[in-house]
């Protein structure tokens, strides 16, 4: 599911998640399926935010703000659970504040979440450089009550 904020014809911010089972969420999570398993043995429909992004000339207008309150607001009748991992570096995780801001909780900080998968696709961190990527990644998720 994407979501999008225009000005004029100009894409200027984006979210994008997919509705998914337990067996797709390890697959975008990439983290040992029996801690998923025992995490959220009680969820069957998950919700994975997986990308929000604002350009950076328009940042801080409260655009990823009411980026995720719309898809809070279209998802939350279809799943059980809301899940997102956020970047984070030195403890300091930007995009985890605006999750907070809609009662997302914090399950779990993996240290060096992306480090075999920068060296496996060989991908530029913007904090890190070349591969490896040595930041750490924080696990949020917001229950949604029947
Ligand atoms: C992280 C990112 C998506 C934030 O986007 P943004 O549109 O600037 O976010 P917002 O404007 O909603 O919130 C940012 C700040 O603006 C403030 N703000 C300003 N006007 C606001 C308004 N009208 N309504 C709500 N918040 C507002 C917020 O309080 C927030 O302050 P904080 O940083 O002290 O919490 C953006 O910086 C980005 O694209 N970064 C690169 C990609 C990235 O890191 N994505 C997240 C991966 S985990």
């Amino acid at each position: 599911m994407i979501h999008i904020y225009q000005q004029k014809d100009i894409i200027i911010g984006f979210s994008i998640g997919h509705f998914c089972n337990f067996n797709q969420l390890v697959e975008f999570l990439f983290i040992n399926p029996q801690w998923i398993r025992s995490s959220f043995s009680e969820t069957k429909r998950f919700f994975y935010r997986k990308v929000i992004c604002t350009m950076p000339e328009f940042e801080h207008q409260g655009i990823a703000h009411q980026l995720v309150k719309q898809s809070i607001e279209s998802v939350q009748s279809k799943c059980d659970i809301i899940l997102s991992i956020c970047w984070n570096k030195s403890g300091v995780a930007p995009f985890g504040k605006i999750l907070e801001a809609f009662n997302f909780e914090v399950i779990k900080v993996f240290n060096e979440y992306w480090k075999q998968d920068s060296i496996d696709k060989k991908y530029l961190c913007a904090i890190c450089g070349t591969p490896p990527c040595l930041c750490d990644a924080t696990l949020y998720a917001l229950n949604i009550v029947g």
